[in-house]
């Protein structure tokens, strides 16, 4: 079976950065030619086709209820880059229909299809997001450099702890400001989480506050396409790209999705 990797967009606060990051890392890797997948998972309040300047005739929902083919509804935003919506009246969902989604068969299509699926979920605990935990291969907790958005962190960790997610967990500290002491911030979470017995994040990243953000999504644009030298979108597409290996970025590598995967491949034939 063809490899592909599913990473998983969580958060336990709202409004910390998860669609930015889920929608430019999926455009970044997409960028590296891996056919790449951005599920919008928010099915109440998802915006990337906002973000992405699309109009989708089609969600999540039908493919999840209706079990129409993925390949007629997702939209295409390049050759490489496809886009799941989420569902653009989510007040018409019944409640028998929201209790019974299921990301399950949904995954095991674009597992088969795409190289990369990014699903960008509602913050919180919810039902797609824990299926998702069973589901991913990574999971990004992002979070911001404060107290309330921390806690709300460490409490999704104690979630994946207890759930026993068996996916790499990366740390993604967003709009970190030069006043902020991110190296520390990222450690004292790392030893929270050993006192507390919690899975520990295999990797911290700091993504900069930083006004890019906002000319991006003014412009219903990828940060690599408004901005493509700001802090911001260096310290993303970094972290994007070292989604595609193990072991994290080779700085300055430009190998592409296809020949990391070889190498991945050949790496776990060795052991
Ligand atoms: N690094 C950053 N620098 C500056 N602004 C940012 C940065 N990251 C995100 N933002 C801004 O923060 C706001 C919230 O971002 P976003 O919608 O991605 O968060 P979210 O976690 O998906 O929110 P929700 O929980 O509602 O889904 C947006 O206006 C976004 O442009
Ligand atoms: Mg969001």
């Amino acid at each position: 079976m063809r490899k592909s990797l599913v990473v998983s967009i969580q958060s336990g606060k709202g409004g910390v950065g998860k669609s930015l990051v889920a929608a430019n890392a999926a455009a970044m890797i997409a960028g590296r030619q891996a056919r790449t997948l951005l599920i919008d998972a928010d099915i109440n309040f998802g915006n990337q086709h906002i973000l992405m300047n699309v109009a989708p005739t089609h969600s999540i929902i039908d493919c999840v209820v209706s079990s129409q083919v993925l390949a007629d509804t997702v939209v295409r935003i390049n050759p490489f880059f496809d886009l799941l919506a989420a569902p653009l009246q989510p007040h018409t969902i019944d409640e028998e229909i929201r209790t019974g989604l299921s990301l399950d068969s949904l995954l095991v299509t674009a597992r088969q299809t795409y190289d990369v699926v990014i699903i960008d979920h509602a913050s919180g605990i919810d039902r797609l997001g824990q299926q998702a935990v069973k589901k991913a291969d990574r999971i990004a907790v992002v979070t911001l450099p404060e107290l309330p958005a921390i806690a709300d962190a460490v409490g999704l960790c104690k979630y994946l702890t207890t759930a026993g997610a068996q996916a790499n967990i990366d740390l993604v500290v967003n709009r970190v400001d030069e006043t902020d002491d991110a190296p520390v911030l990222g450690e004292s979470f790392r030893q929270i989480c050993r006192q507390l017995g919690l899975r520990e994040p295999q990797s911290i990243t700091d993504l900069p506050n930083d006004s890019a953000a906002r000319q991006a999504l003014a412009r219903q644009a990828g940060l690599a396409d408004v901005a493509p030298e700001a802090a911001l979108t260096v310290s993303l597409r970094r972290w994007a790209h070292s989604l595609l290996t193990p072991q994290g970025p080779a700085p300055g590598s430009t190998a592409t999705f296809r020949s990391i995967n070889e190498l991945m491949t050949i790496a776990e034939e060795k052991e």
